[in-house]
């Protein structure tokens, strides 16, 4: 088991990739934090977990809301006692053109993609530093490193999650190394929210792999990122996309 004893947070598991992770977290011995906004999701990840005979326990939050996101840290160091890994996964997709953008749906976007993961580094990153070890997880974009047409706030908030993730990298090593993962397109409910396989035909029409990904292909990724295996990797912004635009 290569996570051991570990205690992983891991935002956005109650769907997708984050609930891939979770899962395959589990399974390598970690007590896993899901969290989400769907409690009977929540519950059933959960559970699905336990009845493999792993430990997980779940938060209900809405990032937007950022005051409440504390509650996430709260609960990992309450139940499991510390916190070795977290992975800041969740994500809000806005796919509105920058001339129609509200303040609030650029706020609850920033505040989810981009606010919330520093707030929870901020908050896990003395207990790793005391440890002297911890790893930290962001999962940008594609568009975290191209603009999409009609997407400026997500392309924004992803881009900056890409130079949040070097700045951490910089600020919390050497005990904590910092990387991001750069997804193309994953078949999770945020594709399907947009139009399924049809909304993402360019992309994998695109790339040389000409397939989309599927979550697990992600959670193998955070497994590498979380262990020794990538020891000497940190501040990296890894494409797992299939491809695109090489
Ligand atoms: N799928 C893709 O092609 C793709 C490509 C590049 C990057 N990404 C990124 O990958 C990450 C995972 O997305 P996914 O594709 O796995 O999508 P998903 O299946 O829709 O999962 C998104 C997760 O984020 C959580 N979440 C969303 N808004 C939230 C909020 N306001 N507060 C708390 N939790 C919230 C959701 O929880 P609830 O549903 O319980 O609220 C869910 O667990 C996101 O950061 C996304 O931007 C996805």
């Amino acid at each position: 088991m290569k996570l051991k004893g570990k205690v992983a947070i891991v935002t956005g598991s109650t769907s997708g990739m984050g609930r891939a992770t979770a899962l395959l977290f589990a399974r390598e011995g970690a007590k896993v934090v899901v969290t989400g906004r769907n409690e009977e999701r929540a519950k059933e990840v959960v559970d699905e977990i336990k009845a493999e005979g792993h430990e997980a326990t779940y938060v209900i939050v809405d990032m937007v809301d950022l005051d409440s996101v504390k509650k996430i840290v709260d609960v990992a160091v309450d139940t499991y006692g510390t916190v070795d890994i977290l992975f800041n996964n969740a994500g809000l997709l806005s796919v509105t053109p920058l001339t129609q953008l509200t303040m609030k749906e650029w706020h609850d976007v920033m505040n989810v993609n981009l606010t919330a993961p520093l707030y929870l580094t901020q908050l896990v990153a003395p207990i790793m530093k005391e440890k002297g070890h911890g790893i930290i997880i962001n999962t940008s974009s594609v568009a975290g490193a191209h603009a999409h047409h009609g997407m400026a706030a997500y392309v924004t908030s992803k881009h900056a999650l890409s130079g949040l993730t070097k700045s951490m990298a910089w600020e919390l090593g050497p005990e904590i190394r910092v990387n991001a993962i750069l997804p193309g397109a994953i078949m999770t409910a945020m594709v399907d929210s947009v139009g399924g396989e049809a909304a993402v035909k360019h992309l994998v029409d695109g790339a040389p792999l000409k397939k989309a990904g599927q979550p697990e292909e992600i959670a193998s990724v955070a497994l590498f990122l979380s262990t020794e295996e990538s020891s000497f990797i940190t501040g990296q912004l890894l494409r797992v996309d299939g491809g695109i635009d090489i």
